[in-house]
């Protein structure tokens, strides 16, 4: 990836402002102080590496040279979207599980902010407001696309198995690679696409068919240090996940972190 070929392929599509680097910290980092200066409307940054690369929670994510996708895009918020800001980071899947799709590699999102591919984590979204005074005035949404081998963290740093798109297959075929610069094209496509429907309730219903796990006994992390259990049924009209608990009571979680429930804890678990 270089910065010409980068603005080459990407210059068909309608974005105000583009920055490359081929080592930054963090493309969040650089796009925050970037819309706190006054970055306009779909201005994106993207980077070959990142070294302090950030996940939800503080966590950290892995983007070495060569491997991966990692970008951000600056998005204005219009008005009556303040309300709507868990959708940004849906906003990031959802436009990834669509161009996964068009690989052949049927995608899902592991509410709020993961992008599944075979049950195993692909992507990762960031979504993070940039307030003016009182209001929220710009979003940036950072995505984190695992491409070949060498993107996937060790096993032993992950708390839910990782997986890259090099490693995948579509049914019946063989692994190909990707050319990183076409992936960043369509989802960015698929992005700016999706991003015109955020207030609407498609996008509601499409992020919900999205849903990883639906009708399985899975765990939220993560909420008042709890952790809750009950079987996933879908989004709420805000977009926070709708829960049955095992004595049947429905409930619906805003934050928080889905995990499988252990086999263990399954068996007989009536929810
Ligand atoms: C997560 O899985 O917790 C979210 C990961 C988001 C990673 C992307 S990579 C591009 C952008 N820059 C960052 O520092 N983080 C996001």
């Amino acid at each position: 990836m270089n910065e010409r070929d980068l603005k080459k392929v990407l210059s068909n599509l309608p974005l105000e402002d583009i920055r490359y680097f081929e080592q930054i910290g963090s493309t969040n980092d650089a796009a925050l102080a970037w819309a706190a200066e006054g970055a306009p409307d779909l201005a994106l940054v993207c980077a070959d590496e990142q070294t302090s690369g950030r996940g939800r929670s503080g966590r950290r994510w892995f983007t070495p040279p060569g491997a991966a996708l990692a970008f951000s895009l600056i998005l204005g918020v219009r008005p009556g979207e303040e309300g709507l800001l868990s959708r940004f980071t849906a906003l990031g899947a959802l436009a990834v599980c669509e161009t996964l799709d068009g690989l052949g590699l049927p995608a899902q999102v592991k509410w709020p902010n993961d992008v599944l591919v075979g049950r195993r984590k692909v992507c990762g979204v960031l979504a993070e407001a940039v307030w003016l005074g009182e209001r929220v005035d710009r979003v940036v949404v950072g995505v984190g696309i695992n491409v070949s081998a060498e993107s996937v963290p060790p096993a032993e740093s992950l708390n839910f198995p990782a997986t890259c798109l090099e490693c995948e297959a579509p049914p019946g075929e063989a692994p190909v690679a990707v050319d990183r610069l076409a992936l960043l094209h369509a989802v960015l496509a698929a992005l700016l696409r999706w991003r015109e429907q955020i207030p609407g309730q498609g996008f509601l219903r499409a992020w919900e068919d999205r849903l990883a796990f639906r009708g399985e006994a899975v765990e939220i992390w993560g909420v008042k240090d709890e952790t809750l259990t009950g079987r996933i049924e879908g989004l709420d009209g805000d977009g926070g996940l709708r829960l049955r608990s095992p004595e049947g009571q429905a409930f619906t979680v805003q934050f928080g972190e889905v995990h499988l429930r252990p086999l263990a804890a399954e068996a007989g678990d009536e929810c």
